[in-house]
C-alpha cells in the first residue's frame, strides 16, 4: 500500500500500474457520460507549487474538484508562502496538515517530495521535485501508450533531447524496469545523457536500452517518440543551454521517415523541439496525453485520499 506518492520506483508491479489505468478509464467514462461519483466530498487537497505549472497544477486541481474535494492552493508558494520569510520545507508541510487531506507538492529542490514525506502525516504526491522525479507524469505516459497502441508490452520507445535533467524521463525509465519486454532508446548529446545512477540500474535489471545522439536512423522503427524539453532552469549558465537548446527538432520533413503507426509524445510545454506544423498529424498524441493526466490524477487521488 502506497502512502505518499514520490517516486514511480515505488512501483513494483505491472499488475498495480494496470488497475491504475483501467481506474484512469472508468473515470474518463463517467465523466463523458455525466455520472460522476463524488468520493472525496468533505476532503480538501492542497496543492503547493514553488516552481511553475500549468498541465500538473490545474489537472490535479480539477481532478480533485471532478471527485468531490475542495482545493487549496498556492501557485508561487516560494514568493507567496512562509518559506520567503525563512520557513523550512518541513515546517510549512506540519502546518498544511493541519487543514489538508493530501498535499500535492512541486519543488525547485530534487528530493524535497522525500523530505516532505518524511514529516507529512496526510499524503504527499511528488509533482515534481527539481530534477528528480514526476511520478505522475510517467504514469500519465506509460497509460497514454496504453491507450493509443492498445499496449504497452513490446514497445520501441525513443526518449529524446534533455535525458539529464528531464525528470520525467527519469521516472519514466523507473517504470521501463516493469515492461522488460519493451526497447529503449535514449538519443541525447553526451552532456545531457541519462544519469548513471538510473543507467546502471537499467542494467542491472535487464531494460533492453540503447544510447545514441541522432535519432535519423531509429525513427522508422520505432512506435513512440518522445520529445523532451531541454531543462533551461537547470543549468548552470545561458551559455551552456544555448549549445544544446536546440539539438532535437521534429517538423513535417522529420514526419515521412518516422513508422505511420508511431506515436509523438511530450510531457510539454515544448519550445523548438517540435514545430507547430506537426500538430495536424494524427501521431501527434501529446495534447491528448495531456488531458490523460486528468483522468489518471482522478485515480491517484482516490487511491491516496481516503
Ligand atoms: N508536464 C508538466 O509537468 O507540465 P507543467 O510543468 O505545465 O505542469
Amino acid at each position: 500500500m502506497i502512502k505518499h506518492l514520490v517516486s514511480s520506483g515505488q512501483f513494483k508491479d505491472s499488475r498495480m500500474l494496470e488497475e491504475i489505468f483501467q481506474r484512469t478509464d472508468e473515470w474518463e467514462r463517467w465523466d463523458q457520460a455525466g455520472t460522476l461519483p463524488k468520493p472525496l466530498q468533505d476532503k480538501v487537497i492542497a496543492c503547493l507549487f514553488f516552481e511553475p505549472s500549468t498541465r500538473t497544477r490545474f489537472s490535479f486541481e480539477t481532478a480533485a474538484l471532478k471527485l468531490g474535494a475542495k482545493v487549496i492552493s498556492s501557485e508561487n508558494a516560494g514568493q507567496f508562502g512562509s518559506s520567503s520569510k525563512g520557513e523550512t520545507l518541513e515546517d510549512t508541510i506540519r502546518v498544511v496538515n493541519g487543514y489538508a487531506d493530501a498535499i500535492v507538492m512541486r519543488h525547485y529542490i530534487q528530493g524535497a517530495a522525500r523530505r516532505a514525506a518524511r514529516v507529512s502525516e496526510v499524503p504527499i504526491i511528488n509533482a515534481g521535485d527539481g530534477a528528480g522525479e514526476h511520478p505522475t507524469q510517467a504514469l500519465l505516459d506509460f497509460y497514454t501508450m496504453r491507450k493509443e497502441l492498445g499496449k504497452i508490452e513490446g514497445l520501441r520507445i525513443a526518449l529524446v533531447g534533455d535525458l539529464l535533467y528531464g525528470r520525467t524521463v527519469h521516472s519514466l525509465l523507473n517504470l521501463a524496469m516493469l515492461y522488460k519486454s519493451c526497447q529503449f532508446f535514449l538519443i541525447s548529446p553526451p552532456r545531457l545523457a541519462v544519469p548513471q545512477k538510473i543507467r546502471a540500474e537499467m542494467q542491472a535489471r535487464g531494460v533492453k536500452f540503447r544510447e545514441l545522439q541522432d535519432f535519423g536512423e531509429i525513427l522508422g522503427k520505432i512506435d513512440v517518440l518522445y520529445m523532451t524539453r531541454v531543462q533551461k532552469e537547470r543549468f548552470a549558465s545561458e551559455n551552456d543551454y544555448n549549445q544544446v537548446k536546440d539539438v532535437y527538432q521534429v517538423d513535417k520533413a522529420l514526419l515521412r521517415k518516422l513508422n505511420k503507426q508511431a506515436i509523438i509524445m511530450h510531457p510539454l510545454p515544448r519550445i523548438t523541439e517540435i514545430a507547430p506544423e506537426v500538430d495536424h498529424d494524427k501521431r501527434a498524441a501529446y495534447f491528448r496525453q495531456a488531458k490523460n493526466g486528468l483522468y489518471l490524477r482522478m485515480a491517484i487521488l482516490e487511491m491516496l485520499v481516503r
